[in-house]
């Protein structure tokens, strides 16, 4: 469109005629004025039209502009503090519809999470969500630029795999050609090898994981960042890891303080995020689970979850009281709607306390060797106000590759960084095992087909450096980063145990 002006360029014509093209987002004709909020891919801007001789034909356009209607628009932008992106666009002379929206399936009522899942493709468009994709962007390409920047190269690693890279329960099969493959579950295997010819590497792709689990921290299908460096030790990696989360938060902070304003993200939370993080070893993990602190934090979120039940419990009463007694339609109406909504925090609630107990003995009974859980991850993430590395697990739990440390062979030189707010892990990371004996050694204590991994084992036969690196989640960072409850809203296609459409 040769005419066309981006709403986010508006303020670059302030008092000259535009034309705008987008989508109705809101739409309020009242009487003589119609005010139609339009998004388009830059923004959002409120158009004012005001009926008059001159209006008349596209007022009665403007009136038939139902939700989610494509039309363009031609008007003079204006200056307005109040207005939502500071310019609003006035002294409408034309509008037209391009595509017509009839009954658009997600009104301005609250929905369920299911029905919305399955109108994804739409659900996208309403602004929540489309703020949520938009910083999810901006992570995207800082992750990008960050590794660059440090001099990483970048590294593509393939999706069919024929050998296994983290762990055998979450395998996605697949038939190749009469071979029985895998889908990725990270590339590291092959970034290692490739970090023997370039020193600093990456991959950044997506990575499949059969999570058979329903939990709001995992999909199937998620996007990885994975950088690996040769000639380092455990604190260099840490250090990167440091730099590089500090970097992204930095750089939404910069570049979508309006999208995080937007889902109401606590930004003093965000500008809180900086060096140094806080370094425990799993053994100090264990302590703090077993502790009293745990304990009270728990005991704490009985109460006061409790209590918000009882609140709702008060509140849909008076609610429903309102629905019965109220004169106007609309009143009934709101009330039903805001009985709906009450009920969905209410069941939420009740649901998190059933597990409270759950969580109170898995971390007091918690023993030394076992993987930390969800509750377990949530609980120390909570106790610390700075995302926390956890280094140091028993080499039991642990991926093969890990390498051993050498002053207690029980442990693992490897590290997790848990976010807080009770997020917990979105990195996983380690030091390789770089001896070949060893290696060797742990390839068959895992029960691995030693025949498979013949070309790893090749970086330990010619030239084998210690090296290390990690792997960081888009969907975990775009959750933590943007205080979602639930990892189905960081990814514009989500997959997950049950949901494959659209
Ligand atoms: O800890 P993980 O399994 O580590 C690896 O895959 C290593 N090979 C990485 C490496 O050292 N190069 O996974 C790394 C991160 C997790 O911390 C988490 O953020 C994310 O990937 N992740 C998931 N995100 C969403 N859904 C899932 N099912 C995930 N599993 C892991
Ligand atoms: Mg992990």
């Amino acid at each position: 469109m040769k005419d066309r002006t981006y709403i986010a360029d508006l303020k670059n014509h302030v008092d000259k005629s535009v034309t705008l093209y987008g989508w109705v987002a809101k739409a309020r004709p009242t009487g003589k004025v119609a005010f139609i909020t339009m998004r388009d891919g830059s923004g959002m801007c409120q158009c004012v039209l005001e009926k008059s001789d001159t209006t008349e034909p596209f007022f009665d356009v403007a009136k038939k502009l139902s939700q989610e209607t494509s039309f363009s628009i031609t008007g003079t932008p204006h200056l307005d503090e109040r207005a939502p992106g500071g310019v609003e666009l006035h002294d409408i002379t034309a509008c037209h519809i391009m595509g017509e929206s009839n009954e658009y399936p997600i009104t301005p009522k609250p929905h369920g999470v299911d029905f919305l899942m399955k109108q994804r493709h739409l659900w996208f468009r309403s602004q929540r969500q489309w703020h949520i994709l938009r910083i999810r962007a901006t992570i995207v390409d800082a992750i990008r630029q960050f590794f660059n920047g440090e001099g990483f190269k970048l590294i593509d690693t393939p999706i069919f795999a024929p050998a296994i890279g983290e762990g055998t329960s979450t395998l996605f099969e697949v038939e190749y050609f009469g071979e029985q493959i895998f889908l990725a579950q990270t590339g590291q295997l092959y970034v290692e090898a490739a970090c023997m010819a370039h020193d600093k590497v990456y991959c950044f792709g997506p990575t499949f994981r059969a999570e058979k689990s329903k939990t709001r921290r995992h999909l199937t299908e998620f996007w990885m960042v994975e950088p690996e460096m040769a000639f380092c030790e455990l604190d260099d990696v840490l250090a990167l890891g440091e730099r590089f989360v500090t970097s992204v938060v930095q750089r939404i902070l910069k570049d979508n303080r309006d999208d995080l304003e937007a889902i109401g993200r606590d930004i003093a939370t965000l500008e809180a995020i900086q060096a140094p993080f806080h370094k425990l070893r799993y053994a100090d993990a264990v302590d703090i689970l077993h502790g009293p602190k745990a304990k009270e934090l728990l005991e704490k979120d009985l109460e006061e979850k409790t209590a918000q039940v009882a609140a709702l419990n008060d509140k849909i009463t008076e609610l429903e009281e309102t629905e019965k007694t109220a004169k106007k339609q609309w009143q009934k109406e709101k009330a039903a709607q805001d009985i709906q909504a009450a009920r969905e925090d209410r069941a939420e609630l009740e649901e998190q306390i059933a597990n409270i107990p759950t969580h109170m003995r898995l971390a007091a009974e918690f023993e030394f060797g076992s993987d930390l859980g969800g509750s377990d991850e949530t609980i120390i993430s909570r106790l610390h106000d700075r995302p926390v590395f956890v280094t140091h697990y028993p080499k039991e739990v642990k991926a093969f590759y890990m390498r051993v440390d050498r002053s207690d062979d029980k442990v693992v030189e490897n590290f997790d960084l848990l976010a807080p707010e009770g997020y917990g892990e979105v990195i996983g990371g380690s030091m390789r095992e770089e001896d070949y004996d060893i290696l060797l050694e742990r390839i068959k204590a895992h029960s691995l087909p030693v025949e498979n991994f013949e070309w790893y084992l090749d970086l330990r036969r010619y030239g084998s450096v210690p090296h290390g690196g990690f792997g960081l989640g888009v969907e975990r960072t775009v959750a933590w980063l943007c205080g979602l409850k639930h990892i189905r809203e960081t990814i514009p296609y989500p997959r997950m145990l049950g949901k494959l459409y659209p």
